[in-house]
């Protein structure tokens, strides 16, 4: 409920009932109408052209009858709800209200990782809903029980948004094979890493689905590349800097395509938070940053791909059939052991999926039931 309103120069500050206060610029006030004229009622973007508002608009009157209502020079009217303003407030408890709170996590979230059965998932929408709030938060999560069936992954994928096609295809299939076009391809260690860094589009959404595993070795490993780097940046202060700024040449090559791009280590948004974790050095192309940063870079990338390999960081675990595990490429790195391909078979099937379409479907199911509009 609004208390009262007191208007000022190129704002007015609404006092809530709880004696909270939260102010709204003019511009942005009138710009936010949502009446017919100025929001397209069903398509719900925004007819009211802004790049013709005029210069420093203040409303020649001001009332609240439960809702805030403005009267605009020109005689049009803005009437807001205290529910729609409150949820867009862009003081400093609102921006933080609304920013990302990713639960850190180390080693010991092996006594109780963030799993969720097949049966839930399917079970409708509470069980979609807890399961990719889990990923939100984690970062990660690992499915049970899912059909030890070819393109089981996809049909799972696909309850959530289409799939990212990569030059790795729709699917694909993590074995040890003859001329392999990439080292999980192999049975080679995999040190934690973040898949695909060349590409500037990201992939995000990575699932692995266990489909055979007779071999020895293999043992699966994810790392919280957020929490790694909030303590790195404590501890190597410089060098978290440096992997902020510096963009380095990442390049996949193979017969029929050739992908590179230029990408820091570290992505920060404006506000300093961790936005993607990008380490994988068997792409990183030769270094071609400035002469004078090729020591300090080396430094740096050498310190932070040690913290990335401190077992008191590592989720360690063994796949059976049937499990998938399923995270987020640009916050969780992972990797695995090295395998015996001699004893046994190991086979994952894999697929992307954009980390938008994720949120979208996330969001769009938080708010089931209400309407979109007072959003
Ligand atoms: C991958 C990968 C890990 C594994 O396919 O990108 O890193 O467990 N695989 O084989
Ligand atoms: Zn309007
Ligand atoms: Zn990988």
């Amino acid at each position: 409920m609004i208390a009262s309103v007191v208007t000022h120069e190129d704002r007015l500050s609404v006092t809530w009932d709880d004696a909270s206060t939260c102010d709204y610029h003019y511009t942005w006030l009138r710009d936010n109408c949502t009446c017919p004229e100025c929001r397209h009622p069903d398509a719900w973007e925004r007819l009211y052209d802004t790049a013709a508002m005029p210069p420093n608009p203040a409303p020649t009157s001001v009332a609240t009858n439960g809702d805030l209502q403005l009267t605009w020079p020109d005689g049009h009217l803005t009437t807001m709800s205290p529910a729609w303003l409150r949820e867009n407030e862009y003081g400093p408890q609102g921006r933080r209200a609304r920013a990302p709170q990713p639960v850190l996590w180390d080693a010991s979230i092996a006594d109780n990782p963030p799993e969720i059965t097949f049966e839930e998932i399917d079970s409708g929408a509470e069980g979609m809903l807890r399961w990719l709030a889990l990923i939100r938060d984690y970062g990660f999560s690992l499915i049970r029980e899912v059909p030890i069936e070819p393109d089981a992954v996809l049909a799972l994928a696909e309850r959530i948004s289409f799939v990212q096609d990569t030059n790795f295809g729709h699917t694909f299939h993590v074995i040890s094979k003859p001329d392999p076009e990439n080292l999980a391809y192999t049975s080679h260690k995999l040190n934690a890493h973040s898949d695909i860094p060349n590409r500037h589009s990201s992939v995000n959404l990575q699932f692995l689905h266990c489909l055979e595993f007779d071999a020895e070795g293999g043992e699966s490993l994810l790392v919280d590349g957020f929490a790694v780097a909030q303590r790195f940046a404590k501890t190597h202060p410089a060098a978290y800097e440096l992997l902020t700024e510096v963009e380095l040449p990442w390049r996949f090559q193979d017969v029929t395509t050739d992908i590179a791009n230029h990408a820091p280590v570290l992505d920060v948004d404006g506000d300093g938070r961790l936005r993607q974790v990008r380490y994988h050095t068997a792409l990183m192309a030769p270094l071609d940053v400035d002469p004078e940063l090729v020591g300090p870079v080396y430094d740096a990338i050498r310190a932070f791909g040690q913290a990335l390999r401190d077992p008191a960081v590592e989720f360690a675990f063994k796949m059976a059939p049937g499990d998938c595990q399923v995270f987020d490429n640009v916050r969780v790195l992972h990797g695995r052991a090295e395998f015996n391909p001699a004893s046994g078979a190991r086979r994952l099937q894999g697929c992307y999926l954009d980390r938008d379409d994720f949120l979208g479907k996330l969001r769009a199911l938080e708010r089931r039931g209400a309407d979109f509009r007072l959003r």
